[in-house]
């Protein structure tokens, strides 16, 4: 392992039950380098965020210097990763109930837990998401109300040269481009697409899988997502990028998938 690469290992802040959002800045020497954001994690049973992301710090770690894309993209960029910033539904889908999907948020009615992708400050609730503390899609009791979406929106909004970010979930196979509330394209349609384009390609080129590239408002529109918050909130287009599978195994993808995938997401 490189440890020259690792600019600064974080915490984001704590989530409700009181853990840590870790998050690692990677880059090679040099300041002032455009700033690429990753996060997984927000849907507590999509194991294989996390795991992906994971997958992806240690191999930039060490492919720098090993290979040429990855050194590349050190020498070009910073990296910023958040493995996991729903760590409160993780630990809950792990040992409770596996299809736990919102944080652990006690609500009002006695019900638990905020849909962490329907709580950020952009078109909050507006739209596919929903009023009621037990829907899954529960957005909250206002924008931005859960800690886990508030410290995240304020750390990225201190990313001075950010220039993208990637949300990760599963399942589905899809690489979804703003905007996620409209079906209407923003008017950086062109350059997002090409971008949409490029990665899901890239990730098809990996196992010869078929990952699409559409509109994020095209798998479903949504208010308060992250995507969006990323695009509108931050400046910088934010795409959502659904893991395998197609739904053969769902959110229960084998252990043997791991790292393929996560070598997809690498790509
Ligand atoms: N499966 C994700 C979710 O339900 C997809 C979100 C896509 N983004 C959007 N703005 N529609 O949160
Ligand atoms: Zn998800």
């Amino acid at each position: 392992p490189k440890k020259e690469l690792v600019q600064k290992i974080a915490s984001i802040g704590k989530s409700l039950e009181g853990r840590e959002l870790p998050v690692i800045h990677l880059s090679s020497a040099g300041t002032g380098k455009k700033v690429i954001w990753v996060s997984g994690g927000q849907h507590a049973r999509e194991w294989i965020a996390p795991a992906a992301v994971m997958y992806v710090i240690d191999s930039l770690v060490n492919g720098y210097g090993l290979n040429d894309r990855i050194t590349k993209l050190l020498n070009s960029f910073e990296v910023v990763l958040a493995p996991t910033i729903n760590p409160d539904g993780y630990e809950y889908s792990r040992t409770r109930f596996r299809y736990w999907r919102k944080n652990r948020r006690r609500n009002a009615d006695g019900s638990f837990g905020v849909d962490l992708n329907r709580n950020w400050d952009i078109h909050w609730c507006e739209l596919g998401a929903s009023r009621s503390p037990n829907s899954d899609i529960y957005c909250g009791a206002k924008a931005a109300s859960e800690p886990e979406v508030y410290q995240t929106q304020v750390y990225i909004k201190g990313l001075n040269n950010r220039v993208a970010g990637l949300d990760i979930h599963s399942f589905g196979q899809m690489v979804l481009r703003n905007p996620g509330w409209s079906s209407i394209p923003t008017i950086e349609e062109a350059h997002l697409r090409g971008l949409g384009d490029t990665m899901s390609q890239a990730m098809n080129a990996v196992f010869g899988n078929d990952y699409s590239s559409d509109l994020s408002s095209g798998l479903y529109p949504t208010g308060g997502s992250m995507d969006d918050w990323m695009f509108y909130g931050a400046g910088m287009p934010g795409f959502t990028v659904e893991l395998r599978d197609h739904g053969q195994y769902g959110f229960l993808l084998p252990a043997d998938q791991i790292v393929p995938t996560g070598q997809e997401v690498l790509a």
